[in-house]
């Protein structure tokens, strides 16, 4: 990428995370951030705190216009999350703690072969997370994540599908490890 087209880049997502700050008064959201995307499509409750750097994109793509994110009272989003909603919605819960170097990803690239996996369309349903959730670092939450109330994934964990309230997750695949 030339490197004008980076510093493009750049500045426009520190432009939008100053918008995504003035809609969001009551959250606490760190100069590092790195924001794409329309404010508009995102609902921070009271008291989030999203610390830097962290990069979150709420943009749409490969053939999906679902992109938006929510994210409830209290949550802690630690340093150096990436949360991309490509498409598709990605709700978190209140109370939660979402460690560091976690990703958050709605939906997945086409990997038909015969087409580059660039031209080809996204699909995916999102991630849901539910309340008083922690996230362990470096997890990864795949699309279609849907994790109860109360779950822990365990560090370095990649989630998809179900995880049960209160159930404790860990590997790859996570799989129930104990329960709190
Ligand atoms: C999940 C976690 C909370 C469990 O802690 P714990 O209750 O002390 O668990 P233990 O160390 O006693 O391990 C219990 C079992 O889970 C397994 N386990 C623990 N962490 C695991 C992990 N990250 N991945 C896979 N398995 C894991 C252990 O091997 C053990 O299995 P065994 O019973 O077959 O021997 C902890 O291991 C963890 O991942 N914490 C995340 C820390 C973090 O990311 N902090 C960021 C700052 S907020």
């Amino acid at each position: 990428m030339p490197l004008k087209d980076f510093a493009r880049g750049l500045r426009d997502g520190v432009i939008a995370r100053e918008r995504l700050r003035r809609a969001h008064p009551h959250a606490w959201i760190a100069g590092e951030v790195l924001f794409r995307g329309d404010p508009r499509r995102v609902r921070l409750a009271p008291d989030v705190a999203i610390k830097g750097p962290t990069v979150i994109v709420v943009t749409d793509g490969g053939g999906l216009t679902g992109s938006a994110l929510e994210i409830g009272r209290r949550t802690y989003v630690g340093e150096f999350n990436n949360i991309r909603c490509a498409g598709a919605p990605i709700r978190i819960g209140a109370n939660c703690l979402i460690s560091q170097q976690v990703t958050v990803v709605g939906t997945n690239h086409g990997t038909a072969p015969g087409t580059p996996i660039v031209d080809q369309p996204w699909s995916g349903e999102g991630v849901v997370v539910g309340d008083d959730v922690w996230v362990g670092a470096g997890a990864v939450l795949l699309p279609g994540a849907r994790i109860g109330d109360g779950a822990v994934v365990a560090a370095n964990a990649v989630v998809r599908g179900e995880v049960e309230p209160g159930a404790i997750v860990g590997g790859i695949p996570a799989r129930v490890i104990g329960r709190r």
